[in-house]
Parts: structure tokens; C-alpha cells; sequence
């Protein structure tokens, strides 16, 4: 039973109707998808695993000051977030050579590079999320050089934060994928990190082995993708070993007295 309105619905996730006006309810689906949709599978268990892996990313953020959608986790596949109005632009921050850069550039992937950047996509399913340039953003109209210079150096404080987070549990933040909305209140506008963090939208490596704990396990059809968020959230500390309400019925909950 399901009586929420639908406001979105994406490849990876669900938006519906919030209980309050600017709220909205984000659920995480199991769809896995790559190239622009052309390979899809369903992967039980991914979208709780980013759910709880977004969750706990966006919080830890939030605690050092970088605004964000999010409000609270409201259970094992939805969140309770703000309503913003979604910048069309993918803001991706790269530190090592992976991924497309690897084959537009022709370097090695696992290269680090000179320094981190940013790069820019317009968002559009029809056109494959086109690689674009400030130029192209202010000219179309899809931010203003304000609301760029923001973003960029909200995704530089994401990534700083982030890889040190990573790497303190022995993970390399290879590069990640972030969008940004705009939150109204009052007659204010800010611009605040919207969508997700997790295994789908960052490059996770292994620092001693290189072993890829993300959406690439699928991507190059790898396997183990379940596996390598789970590891993810293990070292994260927020990985919940049974699902609770996975279960079919009551379960027997010992009483444990000490
Ligand atoms: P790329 O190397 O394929 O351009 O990807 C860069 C990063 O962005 C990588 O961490 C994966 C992420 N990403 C998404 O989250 N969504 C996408 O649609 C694409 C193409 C990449």
C-alpha cells in the first residue's frame, strides 16, 4: 500500500511527498544501472546499503558545516530530505585517473593526478550527460558564476573531508559524483548538497589492494557489488549484519541480562 504522492522517479531512486511542504521522501531502489540505462540489473540489498552509507556520509558532512538536504533516515530505504531545486549539473571531483578521464586522456587508471578536478556534466538522460564547461552552464542559464564558485568549493570541502575519512579506513577515494540544489526559505537561497553519497557514485579502492568497492564491480561486470558496499559499510561502523525489517515475523529477542 502505497498512498504517497510520486514526485520523481530516477534510475536508482524514488521521490515521493514529504509529510511537511518542503520535505520530500527519498527511497533508495535496488536498480543498478550503467551506461546511461543500457545495462540494468536488480542487486537485492544495494538500496539499503546506500541508504545507510548516504545517511551516514551527508551527517558527518553536515557536522562540519557543508549544507545538505538531508534531515533524517525514516527507514531501512527511505529518508526524510528537504525540497530543493536540483542544480542540472553533475559536479564530479577526481584525485587518481579512473573512469572516463582514463579514456579521454589516455592515462593509466590508478595514475594520481596532478592535483584534484572538478568537472562538469549537464544532467540529460536523451544526451548522455554531455561533459560541459562553465562557459556552457552560465551561458544556458543552469547556474550563475556565484552559484558555480559555490558548488566548487563545496565539492572541494567534500572531497578533503571525504578522502580523509576514507583513507582512515584504509579506502581511496579515487573520485565521486555530487549534485547541488537550491533550498528557498524566507526570501533566502542557498545552495546546499542534494541526492546521495555512496558506492554508486564514488570510485571506493581498496589502499592496500586496489580492490574496487563500488558501482564498477557492476559496471565491468566484476560481481561481489553487495559484498564491497557491505565491506564499505562495515569499516564505516554502520553496518547493520541483520535487517530487521527484512524479516517476515517477530523474531525471538534473547534477554541478554548480564
Ligand atoms: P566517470 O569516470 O565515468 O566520468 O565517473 C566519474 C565519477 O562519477 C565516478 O565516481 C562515478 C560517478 N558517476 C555517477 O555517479 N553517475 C554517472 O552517471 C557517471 C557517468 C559517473
Amino acid at each position: 500500500m502505497n498512498r504517497r504522492r510520486r514526485i520523481y522517479e530516477g534510475k536508482a531512486k524514488i521521490l515521493y511527498e514529504g509529510p511537511e511542504p518542503g520535505t520530500l521522501i527519498q527511497h533508495f531502489k535496488d536498480d543498478a544501472t550503467a551506461f546511461n540505462a543500457k545495462k540494468h540489473e536488480i542487486i537485492e540489498g544495494k538500496g539499503v546499503l546506500n541508504n545507510r552509507i548516504s545517511e551516514y556520509l551527508f551527517k558527518r558532512l553536515g557536522e562540519i558545516g557543508v549544507p545538505t538536504h538531508f534531515i533524517k533516515r525514516l527507514n531501512m530505504r527511505e529518508q526524510l530530505i528537504r525540497e530543493v531545486e536540483i542544480i542540472p549539473v553533475e559536479v564530479v571531483v577526481r584525485n587518481v585517473a579512473a573512469g572516463s578521464i582514463a579514456k579521454r586522456l589516455g592515462l593509466e587508471e590508478g595514475a594520481p593526478l596532478p592535483r584534484s578536478i572538478i568537472e562538469f556534466y549537464y544532467k540529460s538522460d536523451e544526451l548522455d550527460d554531455p561533459m560541459v564547461s562553465e562557459e556552457h552552464i552560465t551561458a544556458f542559464g543552469w547556474a550563475n558564476p556565484q552559484e558555480i564558485d559555490e558548488m566548487m568549493a563545496l565539492a572541494l570541502r567534500v572531497n578533503d573531508f571525504l578522502s580523509g575519512l576514507f583513507l582512515g579506513i584504509g579506502i581511496r577515494l579515487i573520485d565521486f559524483k555530487i549534485e547541488f540544489g537550491r533550498q528557498y526559505e524566507n526570501d533566502m537561497m542557498r545552495i546546499v548538497l542534494a541526492d546521495e553519497i555512496s558506492p554508486d557514485s564514488c570510485r571506493l579502492w581498496d589502499a592496500k589492494t586496489d580492490k574496487k568497492l563500488d558501482k564498477d564491480r557492476f559496471r565491468r561486470d566484476l560481481g561481489g557489488l553487495v559484498e564491497a558496499y557491505q565491506e564499505v559499510a562495515r569499516r564505516l561502523g554502520i553496518l547493520m549484519e541483520n535487517k530487521p525489517s527484512e524479516s517476515k515475523g517477530p523474531r525471538l529477542v534473547s534477554s541478554n541480562k548480564p
